[in-house]
Formats: structure tokens, sequence, C-alpha cells
């Protein structure tokens, strides 16, 4: 999510540090600083906004010094500030981070006891003093005192590490992100990104999960995180810069579509609690019984994902629920009022329909929560209470990651809501947070059988429509697999509830119209065949979107593709995929400009 560098050798770090957080600029960040020790102490420089600021003061305030580690941050703990800016210091011990750490509260409860006063509202302020507190405790070397403290940490990290007391060693740990190690004569580099390194040198070493390395001027040493040491060689890397951002993908769309596990799973980090089979929602603090009627109000991708949230709020919380597209919201005077709780859901934060139904929401008394994956945008900074959905930057222009992230967001927050009207009790509520923890793991699955959307994509790409089909909480999925398919590849597409075909859409379907029809083992399976069978009655071809074991299904579809068994919950975040790379693969047969599709844009801040 964030960008880091890191540089010690034989030259001025700063220079190195600014030129990689330049390259890393495409993540999008909200603050960057840079720590460097020019042999003595160290001193850190950082600033809220652009990397022009930092560079700004920077110049009036040069930090001359061969040792360096920077940061640009996309806020996910903290608001963008200049005290929330990395790096982050205690005692001389200076740290940045990428990341979520899952157990934040509990371990800076322990440290306030200790007496620790804290300067950021980031989590990764923890990891300072916790290494500070190692090495005034006697840890023999900066690595023994990393070492430490990541036994004692949850959660996801790449941190680099620099002591006051060692101006000769930087240390580099990583955990579920992204670490690089650049190789140099007399000097080395450390990165979140290749790209960020990439001018400098093209012999990297990865750092793999729970490893730990020791970076000095004249060479590296890995271990795991119990000091055993690791043999790793180097690899030659020959992307060009460009390559490198889309991390060797061909498109960002692409990486973003391949990285929702990950993606996921930060959403998910730190806000399940397996003990009380409820979840931690920081920043929001309802009282939910008051709330007599839920209302979502979004636009495009996002108000597809409000309408699977009003069947996690029907079912898990027992809320009446609407949902209505923010521009038309705004303007048909709609009965709404206290007691009415307005959930505004946008990827940017700043759209401007969604922004204004909220604040039309907020004058008639209703309560807001903002549904965001931009810290400190507009719609989470006008909201009574704010869920942050930590997908990262989304770069395509056609969501991807973001909508999938908003779809465990509102797991979340329909669990939430459930706990506390009564409607979902403990076991439940336990059932459904293990199932949520095992998402990433089957999402990978279904991302992993990408192969066989890039066939059905090459046998169907040519035809000039396409309809969706699904029925329940699958019927969004059908409208924001059309979508998506429209988007990139402009072909025509219509999402449909699978019960509505024979109302109109039936009409369309011959030999040449492919049909998606997504058809999960469950309550609506026995209807959606039935419905399947009325298109292959007209010789439509069939793609179904089924779950593993259901060996029904080949019978009367042309093309099945499996998805593993989810509850119903959580299933649509499975069936999302395949249509999102079905619209990829159509978009790179046909060769269009995937990232940024002709006439749209990623942020519609005009009306
Ligand atoms: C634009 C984007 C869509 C997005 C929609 C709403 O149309 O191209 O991908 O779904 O805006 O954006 P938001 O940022 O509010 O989710």
């Amino acid at each position: 999510m964030c960008g880091i560098v890191g540089y010690i050798g034989k030259r001025q770090a700063t220079p190195i540090l600014i030129s990689g957080l330049r390259r890393l600029e495409y993540r999008g960040y909200d603050s960057a600083g840079v720590a460097v020790h020019n042999g003595e102490s160290s001193r850190v420089v950082r600033c809220c906004g652009k990397l022009s600021n930092l560079e700004q003061k920077l110049a009036l305030e040069p930090v001359p010094g061969m040792l360096g580690i920077g940061h640009t941050r996309w806020a996910t703990h903290g608001k963008p500030s200049d005290e929330n800016a990395h790096p982050h210091k205690a005692g001389g011990v200076s740290v940045v981070h990428n990341g979520i750490i899952e157990n934040h509260v509990a371990l800076r409860n322990e440290l306030e006891e200790e007496g620790v006063t804290f300067s950021s509202d980031t989590d990764t302020e923890i990891f300072a003093h916790l290494i500070h507190r190692e090495m005034r405790g006697g840890a023999e070397a900066l690595a023994r005192g990393v070492q430490q403290v990541l036994r004692k940490v949850q959660g996801a990290y790449a941190i680099v590490v620099m002591d006051d007391a060692d101006p000769s060693t930087l240390v580099a740990a990583k955990s579920a992100s992204p670490l690089v190690i650049g190789l140099g004569d007399g000097e080395n580099y450390v990165a979140s990104d290749v790209t960020a390194i990439l001018d400098e040198t093209r012999d990297m070493i990865f750092v793999e999960e729970q490893e730990l390395a020791t970076v000095r001027p004249s060479g590296v040493h890995i271990t795991d995180l119990d000091g055993n040491p690791v043999e790793r060689a180097p690899r030659r890397i020959n992307w060009s810069v460009v390559q490198a951002e889309k991390q060797g993908y061909r498109h960002f769309m692409q990486k973003e579509i391949f990285e929702q596990p990950r993606a996921v799973a930060d959403t998910l980090a730190g806000r399940l609690d397996r003990e009380r089979g409820d979840v931690k929602l920081d920043g929001i603090d309802l009282d939910v019984r008051s709330i007599r009627r839920v209302v979502f109000v979004a636009c495009g991708t996002s108000y597809h994902a409000s309408l699977i949230g009003k069947f996690l709020v029907e079912s898990l919380a027992r809320i009446p629920t609407e949902v209505d597209l923010a521009s038309e919201f705004r303007y048909r005077d709609p009965l709404i009022g206290s007691g009415d709780l307005v959930i505004g859901i946008s990827q940017s934060g700043e759209t401007a329909d969604t922004m204004a139904a909220m604040k039309m929401a907020r004058e008639k008394g209703a309560t807001l929560l903002a549904v965001s994956n931009v810290l400190e945008s507009s719609i989470p900074r006008m909201a009574d209470h704010a869920f942050y959905t930590h997908a990262g930057p989304e770069i395509g222009v056609a969501s991807t990651k973001a909508f999938v992230t908003q779809l465990a967001s509102l797991v979340l927050i329909a669990a939430y809501l459930g706990r506390r009207s009564g409607a979902l009790d403990r076991g439940r509520g336990d059932e459904l947070l293990g199932e949520l923890a095992e998402l990433p793991k089957k999402m990978s699955d279904v991302i992993e059988h990408s192969a066989q959307l890039q066939v059905i994509a090459r046998r169907y790409g040519g035809a000039k429509g396409f309809l969706f089909l699904g029925r329940g909480n699958q019927y969004p999925i059908a409208l924001e697999g059309a979508l998506k398919l429209k988007e990139i590849s402009y072909i025509h597409a219509e999402g449909y509830a699978a019960g509505e075909m024979k109302h109109g859409p039936i009409a369309l379907i011959d030999e040449t119209m492919p049909v998606i029809v997504i058809a999960p083992r469950g309550a609506h399976y026995e209807k959606v065949i039935s419905n399947l069978t009325e298109v292959r009655a007209r010789d439509g071809k069939i793609v179904a979107i089924a779950t593993r074991g259901d060996t029904e299904i080949g019978s009367a579809a042309d093309e099945v593709v499996m998805v593993p068994t989810a509850a119903p919950e959580i299933l649509p975040l499975l069936t999302a995929l395949p249509l999102q790379l079905l619209a990829y693969y159509v978009a790179v047969s046909k060769g269009t400009d995937i990232d940024q599709p002709r006439n749209l844009a990623k942020s519609v801040t005009v009306e």
C-alpha cells in the first residue's frame, strides 16, 4: 500500500531515497518522509502531502548522510498528517512500515502502561517503541532486537529499521508485504517495490515470508525469524520501469485482480473478534437499536456493492434496507430522517453525486456512515462514522479490488449491526467470521484457475452482446459482471435478475448470444437451473459459474467455471472473480485500453 526505500553505502542517501519514492508515486500517497544518518546521529524530515512538499522541506533543511530510509504513505491507521507520516522514531530507532499490525491496540496499551507516550495515531510507531525497548534492554544487535519484536507482532508488514547507535546497518523484515534488496558495489538498497531502485541496480534478492535481512554496505545477510541463515541467490531483473510498476503484470487491472486475496486479507486484518463472534470496527460507534432503516447510496460499481449490502444487512441484522443510486436519491425528495442510517459507499470518497446525496440525508437528520478506500477523502470526512476498505490504491479505472473489499467490508458492517440488533447470535457470528478468515485462500484458488477464463474469453469474445443472469445476492454480481465487460471491452452486456429473463431479454437469445449464469448451489439453485434450460432451448451459449462438487450442472451448460463452496453471504466475493477475469481477457483479445477505457474516469467529482 505504501512505498519504502532504504539505502546504505558510499553516496548521499537523500537523492537516492527521493528518486526511489518518486518511482512509487503511481501508488498514490498522502505524506512522505525520510530519516538519514550522518554517521553520528540521524534526523527525520517528513510531511503531509505530495512528495514535492517533502522535497521543499529538504531543500530548506538538508539531511546529509550515507544511510537512510524513506517512505510514501497511503494512510490506514491515522489520518494523513505530519505526525502520522513515516519514519517514526523512538530513542535512536527509526522505522518505516508498509502493512497493518493487527494487534496494535493491545501492544499500544502495553507500551502506554509502561509510560511510553505516542506522538502519532499510527500502528507503525509501536514498532519503533518496541525495538527501542529491546535495544535498551541489551539486545546485542539491531537484527536481534527486531527479531524479538516481530515475535510479538501479528499482521502484515514490510519494515526497514535503522538505529543511531549502529550507522553500518539497516535491518529489514517481511510478512505478507513485498520487500526486495538491491545489490550494488559497496552499497545496497532496500525497497517495497522493484521500481523504486531499478535505476540503481538490476540485481535483486526477494525477501520471503517471515525473513529478516541485515543490510550493510559490504553485503546482505538473510535469516529466518529465529536467526537461522537463509541462502538466496540474487536475480537479475530485466523489466522496464513501467513493467515493474505493474509488478510484471500487463495491466494494472490484471495486477489488481490478482492481488485481491491480499486486499481482502487487509480489509479483514484486526477486525475479526473470534472470541466474541463479533467484529471490531474502529471509527464506528452506532446506537444500533435506534436504527429504523438503512439506506445505501452510491454510484457505479459501489452501487452494485450496495445492492449486496441490502441482502447482508437484512439477513444478518434484520433491519429494513433500501438502496438508491446517489444521482436518483438526491433529486427525488426522499423520505428520510432521524432513525435512518445512510451508508454511502465510494471507493474514491470523492464522487459528487454520492457526496450530495449524503449531504441531503444529513440535512434531513439521518446518521451517515461512509465506506471508502481513501483515508480522509471528502465523503468519509463529512460522515459521522467512517469505515475504510484498505484495498490500497486502485489504478485501473474499472474497479475490481475496491469492489471485492467493499463486499468484505459490508459483511463486517452487517455483522456489526446484527450482533448489536440482536439478530445475529454469537455462534452464527463466529461461523461467519470463520468463513471470512478462509476467504482469501478461496479467492486465491479461483484466481489460480484464471487460464480457463482465458480460453472462454477467446471462444466467446467475438460475440456482439452478452447476458449475465443471477438471483438473490448473485443478481448484483450479474450486474457487475456486465458492467466490467462493457467498461473495458466495449461489448454491450446486460445484467438481469434470472427470474426476469422471460419478461424481455429472452427475445435476444439465439446461438450467437453467450449467457453467463451465476448458479452456485444454494437456495435459488433449482430456479436458476430452470432459467438455464430456457436459454439452452433457444440455442444460447451458456457459461455457468457454479460451486465445486456440483455434478449436475455440466450437462446443462456449455462451460462450467467452478468456485469453492462458501456461506451464501460470502459467495459473491468468489463468483465476482471469474467475471472480472472474463471481462479482462475479452478486452485483452480486443486490444482495448484496459487501464484507461475510453470516456471513463476513475473518480467522477462533477455531476
Ligand atoms: C466511476 C468509476 C467507477 C466507480 C464509480 C463510483 O464511474 O469509473 O469504477 O464505480 O465512479 O466511484 P466511487 O469512487 O464513488 O466508488
